[in-house]
């Protein structure tokens, strides 16, 4: 059983665990939403200083919730691709010292691969082949999970990601950052049928694209020309309404992509991760859809599901014990396909600063 101490800051948050295989014993995620909030979105130099400022605070609380030494940490893990590459140097460098000063084995993580152990936080005994879901605000992905370092991406965004939909969709609408909880809100109390809007098909998978790609960026744009159309009207806008038949459109387009890919590839159990997991519409599609199939479908809680350490922990934890060990000249990579997490371990591991 191993423990280990895991930090992630690929992003926007600040946090930093300590998970014993599949099992948290201390979690600490502190969230700069609040600070971004006034720029609409995250910027990226805002986010790296904020990082500086916490990292040091969050591995001590840490420390102290768990009630555990330096002695019976086994490894320091972090996140080390992919995200804003001076947000990830930040944890990067804080665990390479602790490694460094602690004499422990440093294992860079793959933050999406993170994304897909949170689903073992959720569910100890899953195991797999399963298809995870994996979407937030940056990435739309259909991963098959074959075993512990081996995916395949079988579908992923041409454009945008379907948080970012969200999130521009709710600023066209000027209701605030993150678009996301917003609207989920608002569509409880519109009608889903009030607006047919294009679900955005995709062409033939050819030069690196997959036959379970999605696209958001036409329904972006239809949600547009429909705000123009009826702010023309002079009547107050229908926002409830918009707000629920945008949200079902991106609910049946993630659904209908996914449920295809489980019965082609023969899985049986469907997880899924990142900040849109939390949709009140896509979790009650996908699920009704499902269970019509006979496929397991699991949403882990929220706090599994948005950033967290806790799940770089749990992937690390694995690592670990397959004697996967990273050296540390690892670098911050902006961009790293899933499929290259391999790359993270051994004597071949990336050494560049960025990509
Ligand atoms: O995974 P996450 O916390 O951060 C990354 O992007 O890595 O995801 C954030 C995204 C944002 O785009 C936010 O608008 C979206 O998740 N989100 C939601 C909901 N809660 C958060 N989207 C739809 N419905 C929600 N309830
Ligand atoms: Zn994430």
């Amino acid at each position: 059983m191993a423990t280990v101490l895991a930090i992630e800051t690929s992003c926007d948050e600040t946090a930093v665990a300590i998970v014993k295989n599949r099992h948290v014993i201390s979690s600490i995620v502190s969230s700069q939403i609040a600070i971004h909030r006034q720029y609409g979105g995250v910027v990226p130099e805002v986010a790296s200083r904020q990082h500086v400022e916490i990292v040091n605070q969050a591995i001590a609380q840490s420390l102290t919730e768990s009630g555990l030494g330096w002695s019976d940490i086994d490894a320091i893990a972090a996140t080390c691709a992919p995200g804003l590459v001076g947000a990830l140097l930040v944890g990067l460098t804080a665990a390479k010292t602790l490694a460094l000063v602690h004499q422990k084995p440093l294992i860079g993580v793959h933050h999406l691969e993170g994304h897909i152990y949170a689903s073992y936080l959720t569910d100890p005994t899953l195991e797999p082949p399963f298809l995870c879901l994996l979407v937030s605000g940056g990435h739309t992905s259909l991963i098959y999970v074959k075993e512990c370092g081996v995916y395949e991406i079988l579908g992923q965004t041409r454009d945008d990601a379907a948080g970012e939909a969200f999130d521009k969709v709710a600023r066209l609408l000027n209701l605030g950052y993150p678009g996301g909880p917003i609207l989920d809100r608002l569509a409880t109390e519109g009608n889903p049928k009030a607006f047919p809007l294009p679900e955005g098909k995709v062409s033939k998978p050819e030069g690196g694209f997959h036959r379970y790609d999605s696209s958001f960026s036409g329904l972006k744009t239809a949600v547009l020309r429909l705000t123009q159309t009826l702010q023309q009207s002079g009547q107050p806008l229908p926002v409830n309404d918009i707000a629920a038949s945008f949200q079902a459109t991106v609910a049946k387009a993630l659904t209908r992509r996914a449920i295809a890919c489980a019965l082609d590839y023969g899985l049986n159990t469907i997880v899924v991760g990142g900040g849109v997991a939390a949709n009140s519409g896509l979790r009650q599609h996908l699920q009704d859809v499902a269970s019509q199939h006979n496929l397991r479908v699991l949403f882990p809680p929220m706090k599994f599901c948005t950033d967290n350490a806790a799940m770089i922990g749990c992937a690390a934890a694995e690592h670990f014990e397959k004697g996967h060990r990273s050296p540390l000249t690892l670098g911050a990579q902006s961009r790293l396909p899933v499929s290259d997490v391999m790359k993270l371990y051994g004597s071949n591991a990336n050494s560049h600063s960025a990509d």
